[in-house]
């Protein structure tokens, strides 16, 4: 049998997903993790979490949180290596060596970095840049390399960081020899990304965005405050612009779909149409509602779940861990 294709996605542990986040994300990955021809690798990037905040309370709920977000989505943790970044130390190890091949100038382009001296402009230019900021794609690097992914699914954002992996293998491997596989990425198109309540980009920076786990009744008065045109019941509505329209779209099967755009062509009133979009997602949501609250109340079972999950991702890093480790001359002194 061919040897599966390794696709590997991290979770960045900060706050809890939302909408878009879910769409463009989350289920699009679980739903590759039940193939039977690729294996899954999907982590918290918890010391990724360390870059951008230095509250250890947050750091410590937020990967509780996100864990048991994913599980209540459906992730079977058997169909996919789900573990916390932290539970495998090989990746820091990792990310020493490759610092010591990777050029400054290479981390100098980054994207972060660069907006972040941007926003120093004339100002010192080293203004709140901490170190971490600046490794940040060679910590990215390292989770991806550590297992060998091929291919790694990320948002048009972190293309840069996977080429960066890519130029980053390909030094290592030329000068110490072939030890890593070249990662591929695979960018999610546009189509993943569903606008927030303003209509702009679902983010959680614009504060437009819908969290998964509201109360019902929250998610109803969250969806009443999307923004619409002006257009009075009875006046045929456009599907193109409307942000109800997409959200909707993304989580409905196609006779539902088909039968939204008849009521907007025959006008249906935004009212109604926030209410039937609310239905839908209160539908999809509340098992997953249901699940979450079980699973943030026994936390033994979470830390079973992603023990297990790093005792596979350690058989996986620990023969390519030493492979590194000979190939840069740090290894014993016997036979
Ligand atoms: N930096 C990614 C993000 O912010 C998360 C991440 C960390 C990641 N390590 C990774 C994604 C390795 C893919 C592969 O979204």
């Amino acid at each position: 049998m061919a040897k599966k294709k390794r696709v590997l996605t991290g979770i960045t542990t900060s706050g809890i997903p939302h909408l878009g986040n879910l769409a463009g994300a989350i289920l699009p990955a679980i739903k590759a993790s039940q193939s039977n021809s690729k294996q899954s690798f999907l982590f918290l990037a918890d010391y990724h979490s360390l870059i951008k905040n230095s509250d250890s309370n947050l750091t410590h709920s937020s990967s509780f949180e996100i864990a048991s977000c994913w599980l209540a989505c459906g992730l079977d943790p058997n169909k996919a290596i789900f573990y916390r970044q932290s539970d495998v130390p090989h990746i820091m190890e990792l990310t020493w060596v490759l610092g010591c091949l990777t050029a400054k100038g290479l981390m100098n382009r980054a994207h972060a970095y660069k907006a972040a001296v941007a926003e120093n402009a004339k100002e010192d230019l080293d203004k709140g840049i901490t170190m971490g900021l600046f490794n940040y794609p060679i910590l990215m690097a390292a989770d991806i390399l550590m297992f060998n992914a091929d291919i790694v699914p990320v948002g048009q954002d972190q293309k840069q960081h996977v080429e960066m992996t890519r130029d980053i293998a390909s030094r290592f491997n030329h000068h110490y020899g072939e030890v890593f596989t070249i990662p591929d990425a695979s960018i999610e198109e546009d189509a993943g990304v569903l606008p927030g309540i303003d209509g702009r980009k679902m983010s959680k920076s614009y504060k437009n965005h819908i969290p998964i786990f509201l109360t019902k009744d929250d998610l109803r008065k969250r969806i009443m405050k999307i923004k619409t045109d002006s257009k009075e019941p009875g006046e045929p509505k456009e599907i193109k612009e409307s942000s109800v329209f997409s959200i909707y779209r993304a989580f409905a099967s196609d006779k539902q779909i088909e039968s939204f755009s008849k009521q907007y062509k025959e006008g249906i009133a935004w009212g109604e149409a926030k209410e039937l979009l609310f239905e839908l997602l209160e539908e999809k949501i509340s098992p997953f509602r249901k699940k979450y609250e079980e699973l943030i109340k026994d936390r033994n079972e979470l830390e079973k779940i992603l023990q297990l999950g790093a005792e596979k991702a350690l058989d996986v890093s620990t023969p390519i861990i030493n492979q590194v480790r000979s190939a840069v001359g740090i290894r014993g002194f016997g036979d």
